[in-house]
C-alpha cells in the first residue's frame, strides 16, 4: 500500500534522548515508515543536553522500539533504512548557539531537497523549556513559514489558568495557532476517535442523545498501576491535573458536544469549546458535595506487596496530593440540562479500563409481572476505550423457556472480532496528523484555558485545604469511600467495568 506524502518532512524532538521518544515517538514514527506513510524525504533530528554519537542515540532509540512498539522487534535491516534517516545533535535550549546550529543542519537538508520541506519541532521537555524554544526558534528564523512550520507540546499545558494563559501568549507571539500542536493523546486512540463517528455517523442515536432519554453519563478512567518513578512530577501535579483537566474532560466534551457543521479541525473544536463553557462551574459548597479526592494507601496487587502513595520516590511523606478524583459536572445547556455526568479517576485502582457508560431512563411503565424482570436494568450503552475496545448496548431481552423472564443482554461491537486490521498507537496516529496539517486531534488554546478555568476553583480549595483523612484509599480497590457516597446520593453507583470479551 502506497500511503506517502510526498513533501519532504523534517522532525526535530527536543529531549530526544528522554522517555517520550524512547517509548513512543520513535517507535511511532518507526511504525509510520514501516507502513509506508514516511515520505521519501525525512530527517529527524533528537537533540538532548548530553554527548552522544549518533550510533549511540540509534541503539538507545532501538532498544525502544524493541521494548515498546505494538509490532514488537525491529527487522534490523528495516531499522537500518530508517534510521540513516536519524541524527543526534547536541543542543541545550538554552544556548543561543544550538539553534544556530541547527539552523545551519536543517538549511543544508531544505537545500539537498528539491520541496520546501515541512519542518516539526516536537517538545519533549519540561514545559518550563517551551517558552526559551520558542523564542531562539523566532530569533534563528526558524519559525517563518507558518504553512509548513509546526510546533508540538506535550502535556502538561500550564499548571493553572493563569500559567496556561501566559504559555499561550508567548507561543502565539512566535506562532499562529494554526501552527501549535498541543497533544492530548487520548484523542489520538482509535476507540476514542470513534466517539465522533459512532455520534455522527448513525442516525438512530441523535433523536435519543440528549435529557429526554438519558438520564446520567459515568466516565471512569481507573488504572493500576501506582506513579512509579514520576514521583517528582507527580507530586506537583495530581489525579486532577494530570488527567481530569486533559484526557477526561476530552472524553466528556466527545460525548457532550453538538453536531459539527463538518469535520474541519476548527468546527470540532468549536462544539467541544462550547461544552466546556456550558459546564456550570463549582462554587463554595458545591466543592464539598460535588468533587471528591483520594490518596492510595499501601497493599496488595495481584500477590505483590505494592507502597502507599507517601512511601513513593520522591513524594512527601505527608503528600497533600490526590491520586484518585472524582466529580459531578452537569452541562448548562438545552441538550443536558440536568443530566449528571460523573467521572471518576484514580491509581492503584482494582482494575485498568477507561469505560465511558450512558445510562437512559426507564421505560415509563413496565407491563411485565414482578417476577418476570427480577433482573431488570435500564438500557446502558458502553463504550470501552481500553483495554477492551468494544461498544455495548444493554438491553432486556426474554430468556429462553416456557416462562415469561428477562434479562440484560448485551448486544456489542467488538473490536478484536469485527475488524482483522492493527490498530494503530495514538502517537502514530497524532504524528501523521501533525505532518499532514490537521489539528482536529490537537487542543487548541481555548480549549485548554476552559478546562481550566473550570477546575481552578476545586484545584485550588484542594490545595488550600489539605486532607485529612490522607491515604483514604488502598491499593487495589475502587478508590475512597466519598466517591460511592458521591454518585450514591443521586441513587445511583458506579458501574461494575465490563469483563474483557473472550477470543473466538
Ligand atoms: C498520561 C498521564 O497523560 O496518561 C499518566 O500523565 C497516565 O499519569 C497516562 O498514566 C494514561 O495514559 P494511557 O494511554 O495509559 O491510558
Amino acid at each position: 500500500m502506497e500511503n506517502k506524502a510526498s513533501q519532504p518532512v523534517v522532525i526535530v524532538i527536543f529531549g530526544a534522548t528522554g522517555d517520550l521518544n524512547w517509548r513512543k515517538i520513535t517507535p511511532a514514527l518507526f511504525n509510520l515508515y514501516l507502513d509506508h506513510w514516511m515520505p521519501d524525504q525525512f530527517s529527524i533530528i533528537g537533540t538532548g543536553r548530553n554527548e552522544m554519537s549518533d550510533h549511540d542515540f540509534k541503539e538507545k532509540l532501538l532498544d525502544g522500539v524493541n521494548r515498546y512498539s505494538r509490532k514488537g522487534k525491529a527487522d534490523a535491516q528495516q531499522w537500518e533504512a530508517f534510521s540513516n534517516h536519524m541524527q543526534y545533535q547536541v543542543a541545550d535550549v538554552t544556548d543561543p548557539k544550538a539553534f544556530e546550529q541547527l539552523a545551519v543542519t536543517i538549511n543544508k537538508l531544505e537545500n539537498s531537497w528539491t520541496q520546501a520541506p515541512i519542518v516539526i519541532f516536537y517538545m519533549a521537555v519540561a514545559s518550563n523549556f517551551f517558552p526559551i524554544i520558542a523564542e531562539h526558534l523566532k530569533e534563528n528564523k526558524l519559525a517563518e513559514y507558518a504553512e509548513r512550520t509546526r510546533i508540538v507540546i506535550e502535556k502538561p499545558f500550564g499548571y493553572d489558568l493563569d500559567s496556561a494563559r501566559t504559555l499561550n501568549q508567548l507561543l502565539c507571539k512566535v506562532f499562529d495557532e494554526k501552527q501549535i500542536y498541543r497533544i492530548d493523546h487520548y484523542l489520538g486512540k482509535e476507540t476514542v476517535q470513534n466517539i465522533m463517528a459512532f455520534r455522527f455517523a448513525n442516525s438512530i442515536l441523535e433523536p435519543i442523545w440528549n435529557r429526554n432519554y438519558i438520564q446520567h453519563v459515568q466516565i471512569s478512567v481507573s488504572e493500576q498501576m501506582g506513579i512509579g518513578s514520576r514521583g517528582s512530577y507527580y507530586e506537583g501535579s495530581g489525579a486532577l491535573r494530570d488527567m481530569v483537566q486533559n484526557h477526561v474532560l476530552q472524553l466528556l466534551c466527545l460525548i457532550a458536544m453538538e453536531t459539527p457543521i463538518n469535520f474541519n479541525a476548527d468546527e470540532v473544536r468549536n462544539r467541544k469549546v462550547d461544552v466546556l463553557r456550558s459546564m456550570r462551574p463549582f462554587k463554595g459548597e458545591d466543592i464539598k458535595r460535588n468533587a471528591v479526592r483520594g490518596q492510595y494507601s499501601s497493599g496488595w496487587v495481584e500477590g505483590q506487596q505494592v507502597p502507599g502513595y507517601r512511601e513513593e520516590g520522591n513524594v512527601d511523606p505527608a503528600s497533600n496530593t490526590e491520586t484518585f478524583a472524582a466529580l459531578k459536572f452537569f452541562i448548562d445547556n438545552w441538550r443536558w440540562d440536568g443530566v449528571p455526568f460523573y467521572v471518576r479517576t484514580g491509581k492503584r485502582m482494582h482494575q485498568s479500563a477507561s469505560v465511558i457508560s450512558i445510562q437512559f431512563r426507564d421505560v415509563p411503565h413496565k407491563v411485565f409481572p414482578d417476577d418476570a424482570i427480577d433482573n431488570w436494568r435500564q438500557n446502558r450503552l458502553v463504550i470501552s476505550i481500553q483495554p477492551e475496545m468494544s461498544i455495548r448496548l444493554q438491553v432486556q431481552a426474554k430468556r429462553p423457556g416456557l416462562a415469561m423472564v428477562l434479562n440484560t443482554v448485551d448486544m456489542v461491537f467488538n473490536y478484536e472480532g469485527t475488524y482483522s486490521d492493527e490498530t494503530p498507537e495514538a502517537y502514530e496516529t497524532l504524528l501523521l496528523d501533525t505532518m499532514e496539517g490537521d489539528q482536529t486531534l490537537f487542543m487548541r488554546g481555548d480549549q485548554v484555558e476552559a478546562a481550566w478555568e473550570l477546575l481552578m476553583p476545586v484545584l485550588q480549595s484542594w490545595e488550600s485545604k489539605p486532607s485529612l483523612d490522607f491515604p483514604n484509599y488502598s491499593a487495589d480497590s475502587w478508590g475512597p469511600e466519598l466517591a460511592e457516597a458521591l454518585i450514591a446520593r443521586d441513587g445511583f453507583h458506579w458501574f461494575a467495568l465490563p469483563p474483557a470479551i473472550k477470543k473466538g
